[in-house]
């Protein structure tokens, strides 16, 4: 977790860092820091809270300097204070640090190095740890022969220089976790050392200026020109020039690639908060999920990603689908659709048991990791153990630079553009088109006839322009939202591939509104969750007009006859129906259920959005998450 910001090259750093920082504030928030080179020594600021609260820190008393680095901060080891902001000093005070990740045996390395004489620590993190580690063997190089001589890649640089990434390397070697890093030393002018291993970090290739970061998103202001790390680089970094190597010393390859993206693309625009422009962008972005990749001519998809022979897909016996969070909502829909389109026998596994359980596989199963980021570390873990395993294992990921896309045998890309807003809601959309298009294929492999084929691009063209229509029922959203502002919670119901909606909208709740939200298939009901219904609690049914409307309407009567309040999403002939029952209906355009949760799903997204905002919540960065979750 965390975003990592560095800077080298001519212009001041301190508005650079900052403004990288905002830009990465979506990846954790806890506390914030800069450590900026100011001559002979290094100028800090760091805090607790926001980076608005270091910008007022940084503005009372501007730090100067041409390279520095800094950290928006997710805690993992020690509480959100300003003492466990980063960036963390080594002994000597001459070393700064700031890192994304967990060093799992920094209690090790810690008591190693108190045994050794080192007391001198001032935080509750594992990263300071790591900072006095690497200052100890940089001080204790400076009696041995120089880095020059030991014939490793760091070769090709000055002593001092040399011996400090000699030095990063060493302690990297003791090293058991994960870390995105960057430091600075005060004796080193125009210098930054960064190195990843689980926690994505990238260099940014300017004019006479380079960058490190966490996410290109922090500088695509200053460059399109990327290089992403793999794990154990290290990369040493300097105005000009820059050289990369592996923490076991040898010479790193690396390719210069060009953001997708630009600056435009991650700005709020007229929108107030990046939520509800993610929400207002799902028409462009269920589209670009398609784009090129349905064929009319022969019904049926094409998704060449997959790195797939027809024979081999044919082949495949059954199919897991794992992932976090909402990523795993899709993939829950995921299994409804492939099981129905396609016929194969499908799973979903959260990716956090998956990669520890050992979970039966026969021989002939696909998996799919599903991830917006692609550098969740759950997900990432369930990846490796199945190719590990020797499964196929394809991505559905968004970052196409993220360790999860380059680290799967293939898969199929989202092209969903930035996501910042915290809660996921294009990302969510794209996910459920794309495993649409999967079972198209699959099915057309087997049973489906040409004309279901056709039936089902038909639904799925006909997408973009029906999330119109449903965003244009976003101020009647509101109107529901305000009038429930005072409740204590929400329960959510849906069934079949409704189902995993109501999980997903009540996660969208709970996140951004922080009041206590359930989801359930509608059918459970009875069997417990009925006791919870009462004349303040709202019931959110998502009952479309399909062939479980019925059934959906028995368990609303049900919520009914006990005084709960219940608000309807549905569609077609639901709408006059439940008008008289429903307290509340929102109606959206009637489509087959394998597409439903498209658009079932915006009007939840929607409500959620509306009450946070009337709840005056942090709508892009709610109280202790962060976006990318690249811890365990
Ligand atoms: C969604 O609103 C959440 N913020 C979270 O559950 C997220 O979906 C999950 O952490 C997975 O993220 P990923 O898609 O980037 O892997
Ligand atoms: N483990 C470190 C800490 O708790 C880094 C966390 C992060 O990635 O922000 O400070």
């Amino acid at each position: 977790m965390c975003g990592i910001v560095g800077y080298v090259g001519r212009s001041e750093a301190a508005p650079i860092l900052l403004d990288g920082l905002r830009r990465l504030e979506y990846r954790g928030y806890d506390s914030a820091g800069v450590a900026i080179v100011d001559g002979d020594h290094i100028e800090t600021r760091k805090c607790a809270g926001r980076i608005a609260e270091l910008g007022k820190l940084m503005a009372a008393k501007p730090p100067t300097g041409t390279y520095g680095i800094s950290h928006t901060r997710w805690a993992t080891h020690g509480k959100p204070t300003d003492q466990n902001a980063h960036p963390h000093f080594d002994a000597s005070g001459k070393l700064a640090l700031v890192h994304n990740g967990v060093i799992e045996n920094y209690q090790a390395l810690k008591d190693q190095l108190i045994l050794d004489g080192d007391r001198n620590f001032s935080s509750e993190t594992d990263t300071e740890v790591l900072a006095h580690l690497i200052g100890k063997l940089y001080d204790a190089s400076a009696s041995e022969a120089p880095a020059a001589s030991n014939g490793n890649a760091a070769a090709t640089l000055p002593n001092k220089k040399g011996r400090l990434v000699d030095a990063v390397r060493a302690a990297l070697r003791q090293v058991i976790g994960t870390y995105g890093i960057a430091l600075v030393h005060s004796d080193i002018p125009d210098f930054i050392v960064g190195a990843r291993r689980g926690s994505p970090l990238v260099l940014g290739v300017g004019k006479d200026e380079n960058f490190l970061a966490s996410d290109v998103s922090a500088i695509v202001a200053h460059t399109r020109d990327a290089v992403y790390l793999n794990d154990f680089d290290v990369v040493a970094v300097e105005r000009d020039k820059f050289e990369i190597s592996s923490v076991a010393g040898e010479a790193g390859n690396y390719q210069l690639s060009k953001v997708e993206f630009t600056d435009a693309d991650i700005k709020k625009g007229d929108y107030p908060h990046y939520m509800l422009k993610e929400i207002f962008e799902q028409p462009g972005s269920v589209r670009d999920a398609m784009r090129g990749r349905l064929s009319p001519e022969e019904c049926t998809a094409k998704l060449g990603g997959l790195n797939m022979t027809p024979a081999q897909l044919r082949d495949v016996g059954r199919i897991v689908l794992t992932g976090c969070g909402t990523a795993l909502h899709a993939g829950m829909i995921g299994e409804y659709l492939i099981e129905q389109l396609a016929q194969i026998p499908t799973e979903v596994e959260y990716a956090s048991e998956f990669r520890h359980r050992n979970t039966p596989m026969t021989r002939d199963t696909l998996v799919f990791a599903i991830s917006q980021s692609g550098e969740t570390a759950d997900t990432l873990g369930a990846l490796r153990e199945s190719r590990r395993k020797g499964y196929r294992t394809l991505g559905i990921c968004n970052n196409v630079a993220s360790t999860i896309a380059r680290e799967s045998d293939g898969g199929v890309y989202m092209h969903a553009g930035p996501e910042i807003g915290v809660a996921a809601t294009k990302s969510f959309t794209s996910q459920v088109a794309i495993l649409t298009t999967i079972g198209l294929l699959l099915g057309r492999m087997r049973h489906l006839s040409t004309s279901e084929g056709t039936r089902i691009i038909d639904a799925l063209e006909a997408l973009p322009a029906q999330i119109e229509e449903v965003l244009k029922l976003s101020d009647q959203i509101k109107a529901i939202a305000k009038k429930y502002a005072s409740v204590p919670g929400m329960l959510f119901f849906g069934r079949q591939f409704n189902f995993p909606v109501a999980l997903e909208a009540a996660l969208k709740l709970k996140e951004i509104t922080y009041l206590f939200a359930e989801g359930h298939p509608s059918a459970e009901l009875k069997h417990g969750i009925i006791a919870l219904v009462r004349p303040d609690l709202p019931s959110v049914f998502i009952a479309p007009d399909d062939a479980v409307f019925s059934k959906n309407v028995n368990n609303i009567e049900q919520v009914r006859a006990r005084k709960g309040p219940v608000i309807a999403i549905t569609s077609g002939k639901g709408a006059k129906h439940l008008a008289k029952i429903a307290d509340d209906i929102v109606t959206i355009p009637n489509v087959p259920d394998y597409v439903s949760p498209i658009l079932t799903v915006i009007p939840l997204q929607l409500l959620a959005y509306h009450l946070a905002v009337e709840l005056g919540r942090d709508v892009d960065k709610p109280r202790n998450l962060a976006k990318s979750v690249t811890v365990e």
